[in-house]
C-alpha cells in the first residue's frame, strides 16, 4: 500500500512530517553525512540570539533515566555567522529551515529576524519563549500570556514568514499561553520544550549539573508531551501543533499525530543515533501501511477520547 506522507504545518507543506528539533542537529549540517537536512520535512536550528553566546559552564548535560537533562545556557554561534555559513549550504540543498530565536530582550528576537529577513531559503520562525526576559525581572516570556502576546505580536509585525510559538512546559496554565501566543498573530504552536529537572550527585551532595537546573527530554516527557498538545488541540482545534518531546519511533510519531500535531520533531533520539529521523520517517510509512492509513494527514487529531 502506498502512504502519502505529505503534511502542512499551516501554510508551510512539508514532505513527511518528521523534523529535527532545536539545539540536538546543530545548524542543520553538522550531521549531514548521517541524516541529509533535505531528507526531513524541516530542520530546525539551534536557538540563535543577535551575537554569539558561550553557554553555561560543564558539566551541562546529564544522562537521566529514559532520557537527559541539558543546561547547554542557549549557547550558540549567532545570526550573522548562521546566515554566512550555514544558510548557503541548506539553501542550496534545498532543505526546509525553520530558524529558532531566543534572546534575553524583546528586541534581541527582533534583531535576529531583522537579518534573517535579508536571506531566502528560511520557511519559518519558531520562537523559543523559555528564556528569561531580563528586562521584566527574568519571568520567562513563555510564563506570562501578556507578555508573550506582545512579544509574538511584535515579532509578528516583523515578518510574513509562518511564526510558529514553542510553549515551554513548565508554564503555570498551558491553555492560557497558548491562546495567547495565537492572539498574538502565531500561526503555530510548537509543544513542548524541555520540563525543569533536576539531577543529585549524593556522594558529592551537590547537583551534577554545574548550573544546577536543566531541561529534561527524551522518553521520560512523552506522555506529558502528548498530553499537552492533546489538551491544546482540544482547546484550539484550529491551530496547526507541532508535537515533540521523547520522539523515538514511528509509533512515536504516530501517536503525536493523533493527539493533534500536523506534524513532529526528534530531538534527544538523535544523540544517541543521529539518523533516528530518518527511521522515524520509514516506521511511520509501515505504520500507516499496515493499518491501512493511506494519507498521514488522516491520523491528525484522530485520537478517539472514549
Ligand atoms: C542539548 C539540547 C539543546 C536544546 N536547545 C534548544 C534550543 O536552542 N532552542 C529550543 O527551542 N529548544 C532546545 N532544546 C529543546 C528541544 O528542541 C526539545 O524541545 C526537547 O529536547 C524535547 O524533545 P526530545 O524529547 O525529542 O528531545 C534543546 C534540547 C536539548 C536536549
Amino acid at each position: 500500500m502506498s502512504v502519502r506522507l505529505e503534511t502542512a504545518v499551516g501554510a508551510l507543506r512539508l514532505a513527511n512530517p518528521v523534523m529535527a528539533a532545536s539545539g540536538t542537529f546543530g545548524y542543520g549540517l553538522d550531521l549531514a553525512d548521517l541524516c541529509p537536512p533535505e531528507r526531513l520535512g524541516a530542520v530546525v536550528s539551534k536557538g540563535l540570539s543577535p551575537r554569539p553566546r558561550p553557554g553555561n559552564p560543564m558539566p551541562r548535560i546529564v544522562e537521566t533515566a529514559a532520557g537527559m537533562i541539558n543546561a547547554i545556557g542557549l549557547q550558540n554561534i549567532g545570526v550573522e555567522a548562521f546566515c554566512r555559513e550555514a544558510l548557503p549550504e541548506l539553501r542550496s540543498r534545498a532543505a526546509v529551515v525553520a530558524v529558532n530565536v531566543f534572546g534575553a530582550a524583546l528586541e534581541e528576537y527582533l534583531e535576529v529576524i531583522a537579518r534573517c529577513e535579508r536571506e531566502d531559503g528560511i520557511a519559518a520562525y519558531e520562537l523559543n519563549v523559555s528564556c528569561p526576559n531580563v528586562s521584566a525581572g527574568g519571568i520567562e516570556f513563555g510564563h506570562d500570556p501578556a507578555l508573550l502576546e506582545a512579544l509574538t505580536a511584535r515579532c509578528r509585525a516583523a515578518t510574513r514568514r509562518p511564526l510558529w510559538v514553542k510553549l515551554s512546559p513548565n508554564a503555570p496554565d498551558l491553555v492560557a499561553t497558548a491562546r495567547a501566543a495565537v492572539a498574538g498573530g502565531a500561526d503555530a504552536l510548537t509543544l513542548v520544550n524541555t520540563v525543569r529537572a533536576l539531577a543529585i550527585d549524593a556522594a558529592a551532595r551537590r547537583p551534577v549539573l554545574a548550573n544546577g537546573i536543566g531541561g529534561l527530554s527524551g522518553p521520560a516527557i512523552k506522555p506529558i508531551a502528548l498530553r499537552m498538545v492533546w489538551e491544546v488541540h482540544r482547546a484550539l482545534p484550529e491551530v496547526p501543533l507541532v508535537g515533540i518531546g521523547g520522539v523515538e519511533t514511528g509509533r512515536d510519531a504516530a501517536e503525536f499525530l493523533l493527539a493533534g500535531a500536523s506534524a513532529v520533531q526528534v530531538g534527544t533520539a538523535i544523540f544517541r543515533e543521529p539518523a533516528a529521523p530518518l527511521r522515524i520517517i520509514a516506521e511511520l510509512e509501515c505504520f500507516c501501511a499496515a493499518h491501512g492509513v493511506a494519507d498521514v494527514r488522516e491520523l491528525i487529531g484522530g485520537l478517539q477520547w472514549r
